[in-house]
């Protein structure tokens, strides 16, 4: 059934909740499930490439698509939005009937333009690495080797510069490598552009301009004088010989200044390339102690803080070193730079501080335990684009949204930020990032995927006599980027769906309801609700989404729990809450605040299929006698002889039941007789490598593991605990989870229940 859904995916990279629209704000409100779209804006799709600039509606500035109706004869076309009626400038290319525009052929809802007319030079994507050196010895190797490799995969063309932090921050001249020199700032200070420029000495030749805010070689900072601090990644292989490990062992934290090392990258940044497309890539190997936002004291004992200690707003530190991330995205959003995170401990280092930062940015994160760990290494392999694994890495992204009167924006929960433009679309009621119709994507890739939230307006706001002339609302999202060729581009994506009122228009919109979008949507907006209303509690808004969804969609006699039916449209979206209701994103007590803060924003640039993952993982079960087999996500699919693959996006785990685990041990693989039972053991290997290869920019963790492990736990966190302790409905070798978790028939019943007896 979501079949249709996924075409409509690949052709425009959009899944909506609802592809059939309610007519009217109060109709909206009824249907629980927000009417949105989670939208990959730069998709990989058959689209076509048009070499010249948009044809645009003169009053609205909407692109022409093929929902503008045309006559060839007086050579008009009339917009769908705002009705307007355009000439076709006579330069158009091949106007006639039997030969439409391209834009006008119904495949062609998704195209892309490439502008001639801004000649821009060839790409110059800038790289400043922000280098923890307060790890020990052997991390610092590891990290040195890892970007050393990095090194050899950026493009020859690409800009690269150093900045290395401990207690202080060193910028480092990087121009003469004959005579290294680093300039070096206190670590406790935070400075403006302004101080830097002084204190790197960019004006020691010409003088410097009395006016104005200074931003790159416009004003006044000559091509030599950057070129000491950024240089072309060719002559700088030299560039990690100059970084040395600082750490000092001592009964204390190591005393890191992780904000001042980014507020001066922002400032190097600001000064010298102001407007294009560079990333600070930050690799950090331990918390924030020092300058102005540590996130703990330097004081060993003194513990991390915990989700309960946010939630009790018991942390000093907390909101002070949020608020200045929060600082540095507005910087960086101004200049168009990016931030992205390699966070690489086993303390936390304050990803939950630097989280704003980073999304909204739209820069990468990793987590990991060491430097020398294969997350790691792989996941910033994936960044620079390579031959084998492109993930089409592109810069000074901006997204507009327009749409039918009718329809009003609330806002994006995703990888962006307001560009602040207010307009008639906006509704009163925002959702993440709202009140505008335009966001900037200061980083974005093939994946990025923004989850937009709609509102419909209430009755008396619209026109019932211009509505009434057809029953679809149009959308349509305006991407402009950087692509990695260089060029801008524009990728235009008009969507047309059909809106119904009125006594049945509740079986009307059944068969738009996409399932899995729905709950992708409903995951990114309890997460966004947990992190910004304090008094929100997830599990009962939760049970009463669902309630309330069943009840108004269900049929069912009152106090009969057995007599509930509902659409099969709903037939997977009970079970769906039921796992996000035990996900990573609503049970954050079971991680740290740095790693919920991880799981969410990938979460929030995920695409639909991905992210169901997250939710509720892919389990197959490999034995001897039968071909591998997906399996329910459940208890009873541990049995003996068997080996689980699960798939639960940010863990790939490999479990061998207790016999396999024997049988390996004995090294029974090793010997010539047993060779089925060596390509039994191979298989989920071969599936887990493949699974990792094809991810994308987010590499799996992978965990090897034996029934009755430790490391299991992986593994029994996601199944469903039907099998409690004390029943004995097990199969032979099976299991059983002890937790004050119900399993989901019971939660079932208990939800029936409650529907039946109101
Ligand atoms: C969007 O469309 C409306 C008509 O629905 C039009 O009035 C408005 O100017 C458009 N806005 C932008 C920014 O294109
Ligand atoms: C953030 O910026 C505001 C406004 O510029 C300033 O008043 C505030 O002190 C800054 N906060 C931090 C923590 O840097
Ligand atoms: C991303 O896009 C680029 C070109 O834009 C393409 O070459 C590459 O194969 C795409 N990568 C993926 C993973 O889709
Ligand atoms: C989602 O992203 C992955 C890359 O991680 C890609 O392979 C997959 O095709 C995407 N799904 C859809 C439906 O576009
Ligand atoms: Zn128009």
């Amino acid at each position: 059934m979501t079949e249709e859904f996924m075409d409509l995916e690949q052709k425009d990279g959009i899944r909506m909740t609802w592809n059939v629209l309610p007519g009217t704000g109060q109709e909206a409100t009824n249907i629980i499930i927000p009417i949105a779209a989670i939208y990959t804006p730069l998709k990989p799709s058959p689209m076509t490439l048009l070499p010249y600039s948009p044809l645009r509606c003169s009053p609205c500035r909407a692109v022409l698509s093929p929902f503008s109706v045309l006559d060839y004869v007086a050579e008009i076309w009339t917009c769908p939005f705002c009705y307007s009626r355009n000439r076709f400038p006579s330069y158009y290319p091949s106007l006639s009937q039997q030969n439409p525009p391209t834009e006008l052929l119904p495949e062609h809802t998704t195209v892309e333009y490439q502008f001639q007319h801004h000649q821009y030079s060839i790409p110059t994507p800038v790289y400043l690495f922000v280098v923890d050196t307060c790890v020990i010895e052997e991390e610092f190797e590891f990290l040195k080797s890892a970007l050393c490799q990095a090194l050899h995969l950026i493009p020859d063309n690409a800009i690269v510069g150093l900045i290395t932090f401990g207690t202080h921050v060193q910028v480092h001249e990087l121009g003469f490598p004959q005579m290294p020199k680093t300039h070096v700032f206190n670590g406790n200070k935070e400075v403006t552009k302004d101080q830097l420029l002084d204190q790197l000495c960019f004006f020691l030749e010409t003088p410097r301009p009395t006016v104005g805010v200074v931003a790159g070689p416009r004003d006044g900072l000559s091509a030599e004088s950057i070129r000491r601090f950024l240089l072309p990644a060719t002559d700088c292989q030299f560039l990690l010989t100059s970084m040395d490990p600082w750490y000092v062992p001592s009964d204390e934290r190591p005393t890191r200044c992780t904000g001042t090392a980014l507020n001066v990258a922002a400032c190097l940044l600001g000064a010298c390339v102001p407007g294009s497309g560079a990333r600070i890539m930050a690799f950090v190997g331990g918390p924030s102690t020092k300058g102005p936002a540590p996130i703990i004291s330097k004081t060993l004992s003194e513990p991390f803080r915990t989700h309960n200690d946010l939630k009790k707003d018991n942390v000093p530190f907390y909101d002070k070193a949020v608020e200045f991330y929060k600082n540095l995205s507005k910087q960086l959003l101004h200049q168009c730079h990016v931030l992205d995170l390699f966070a690489c401990a086993l303390d936390q280092v304050g990803v939950a501080e630097m989280k704003s930062a980073v999304q909204r940015t739209g820069g990468m994160i990793v987590l990991s335990e060491s430097f020398g760990h294969s997350i790691f290494k792989d996941s910033l392999r994936r960044v620079f684009q390579s031959t084998d694994y492109d993930i089409g890495l592109s810069f000074n992204g901006i997204f507009e949204i327009n749409c039918s009167k009718d329809i009003k924006v609330q806002g994006i929960i995703g990888p962006c930020a307001s560009l602040e433009r207010k307009g008639r679309l906006c509704s009163d009621s925002v959702i993440g990032e709202g009140n505008t119709i335009a966001w900037k994507m200061c980083g974005l890739d093939n994946q990025t995927s923004l989850c937009i939230f709609f509102d419909i307006a209430t009755i008396g706001d619209f026109n019932e006599i211009v509505r009434s002339e057809s029953n679809q609302f149009y959308f349509q999202f305006l991407t402009y980027y950087q692509h990695s060729d260089g060029r801008m581009r524009l990728r235009s994506t008009t969507i047309s769906r059909k809106w119904v009122s009125g006594l049945s228009y509740k079986q009307d919109l059944l068969p738009g309801f996409d399932q899995e979008a729905a709950i992708i949507v409903m995951t990114r907006l309890v997460s966004f609700k947990m992190e910004t209303e304090p008094a929100f509690d997830p599990i009962r808004w939760i049970d009463r989404s669902l309630i309330r969804l069943c009840s108004w969609f269900g049929d069912y006699q009152k106090d009969r729990p057995s007599s509930f039916n509902i659409s099969p449209r709903f037939s997977n979206f009970p079970e769906y809450m039921f796992y996000l209701r035990r996900s990573q994103f609503v049970q954050v007590s079971n991680n740290s605040p740095d790693e919920t803060a991880y799981f969410r924003i990938v979460l929030n640039r995920e695409n639909v299929s991905n992210s169901i993952l997250m939710i509720q993982p892919t389990l197959i079960s490999y034995s001897l006698d039968l071909s591998p087999k997906p399996v329910p996500l459940d208890v009873t699919s541990i049995a003996d002889g068997k080996i689980l693959l699960l798939d639960s996006y940010f863990t790939i785990v490999i479990f061998h039941s207790t016999t396999i685990a024997h049988w390996r041990k004995a090294g029974y693989h090793k010997q010539t007789e047993f060779e089925a039972f060596a390509a039994l053991l191979q298989a989920p290997h071969n599936e887990a490598d493949r699974i990792i290869k094809e991810r994308g920019s987010t590499v799996p963790r992978l965990v090897i593991c034996d029934q009755y492990s430790s490391q299991a736990r992986f593994l029994l966190a996601k199944l469903n605990p039907s099998v409690m302790h004390g029943s004995d409905n097990r199969p032979p070798g099976g299991e059983v989870i002890i937790t004050d978790d119900v399993g989901f028939q019971e939660f079932m019943d208990h939800l029936l229940q409650r529907i039946t007896n109101v």
